[in-house]
């Protein structure tokens, strides 16, 4: 299963393609035939022949990199001459394995850094005033100067009202309504951007990729990404248009964008028949499905069917090695930035 873009979970979203002076737009090669079973789309790509053109690749893990770098000479620099160390302070709950391999990640790059890292980890059966008196402690502690709590919550918890207790000075997430509210008002600006949508930017950036005036479409509309990508990039000047689950015809309307952001999290939904030649595809989704033939029993998957978007996109992230390293490299920019904020360091 998964291991192609024949059995995607399209079916979910049935109703479901000119760029800048950075590449130049991709030819429409081979017309995609679709054919729907009861619950799969199956996709056959015409035959191609070998030179058909492959996008660029949008390498994440390498610029992740290259900012961490410039974050550890940063932090020692600080530390050096004020004797402060940046710390980021992590609150987990519950046995959730995906997030407890991000928080790992996250601690693992905090120390790559000289970040001193911090970390709450309670039972999935703790109550909300655990939590909230954990994000009380770090909110009074001047060692501590960005707190994450990770998402998703136990679902007996109110998350609205333990994101609303972060400090917003604190808040490397971006996820306090303030903080948010300053990203959607025109003339304010929000003390932190949330990480993954800023990586994504960050990554266009890099990459020399125009975004005033570009017609942008955000597929997704979550809190966590879509819905600050969205408003991240009308910051930027894009026209944006956002995608849901209640949207019609989302394929006609990808197909209009210059720059596409996928962040549902239905591995292989984004066929190449949806991008428009020369479109620059950023991939935020990653999922882990199992494949008998892949090394370890499992492959990762994007929401993007890379085999067929490669060859129509002018630009593309992988997955894994997009989006995923950037997301961690901000929230380090972040808390270095808090760090800078509270001790007035240039
Ligand atoms: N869960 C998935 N992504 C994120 C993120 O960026 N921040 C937090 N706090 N939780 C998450």
């Amino acid at each position: 299963m998964f291991t192609d873009c024949s059995s995607s979970t399209t079916s979910r979203l049935i109703h479901l393609n000119s760029l800048n002076g950075a590449f130049l737009p991709r030819p429409c090669f081979g017309q995609l035939s679709l054919r729907t079973t009861a619950s799969t789309w199956r996709c056959t790509l015409s035959i191609r022949s070998s030179s058909s053109p492959s996008a660029i690749v949008i390498n994440g893990k390498a610029e992740a990199k290259n900012i961490r770098d410039d974050i550890k000479i940063e932090v020692s620099r600080m530390k050096e001459s004020i004797g402060v160390v940046p710390g980021l302070a992590v609150i987990l709950v519950g046995k959730n394995k995906e997030s407890a391999t991000y928080v790992r990640n996250k601690k693992k790059a905090c120390d790559s850094v000289g970040i001193k890292s911090f970390e709450v980890h309670l039972a999935e059966d703790s109550s909300e005033e655990e939590v909230l008196k954990s994000v009380s402690g770090f909110n009074d502690d001047p060692s501590v100067h960005g707190i994450l709590v990770q998402l998703p919550l136990p679902s007996h918890m109110d998350e609205q009202s333990i994101l609303n207790a972060v400090s917003i000075e604190k808040d490397v997430d971006g996820f306090h309504p303030l903080n948010i509210g300053g990203l959607a008002m025109r003339g304010r600006e929000p003390l932190f951007l949330p990480c993954t949508p800023k990586g994504c930017i960050e990554l266009l950036h890099r990459y020399k990729i125009d975004i005033i005036g570009k017609r942008a479409v955000v597929l997704g509309r979550s809190n966590i990404v879509g819905m600050p990508a969205a408003l991240l990039l009308q910051r930027e000047d894009a026209t944006v248009t956002i995608i849901h689950s209640r949207t019609i015809n989302p394929e006609e309307i990808t197909r209009q964008a210059d720059i596409i952001i996928a962040a549902v999290g239905q591995p292989n939904m984004v066929r190449g028949s949806w991008i428009k030649p020369g479109a620059v595809v950023i991939d935020v989704g990653i999922k882990r499905v199992e494949d008998p033939s892949a090394a370890h029993g499992y492959r990762w998957v994007g929401d993007v069917c890379y085999e067929e978007a490669s060859k129509v996109a002018s630009a593309i992230t992988p997955v894994p090695g997009g989006v995923g390293p950037m997301t961690i490299a901000m929230l380090l920019s972040n808390t270095f930035t808090s760090a800078k904020r509270f001790h007035n360091f240039q």
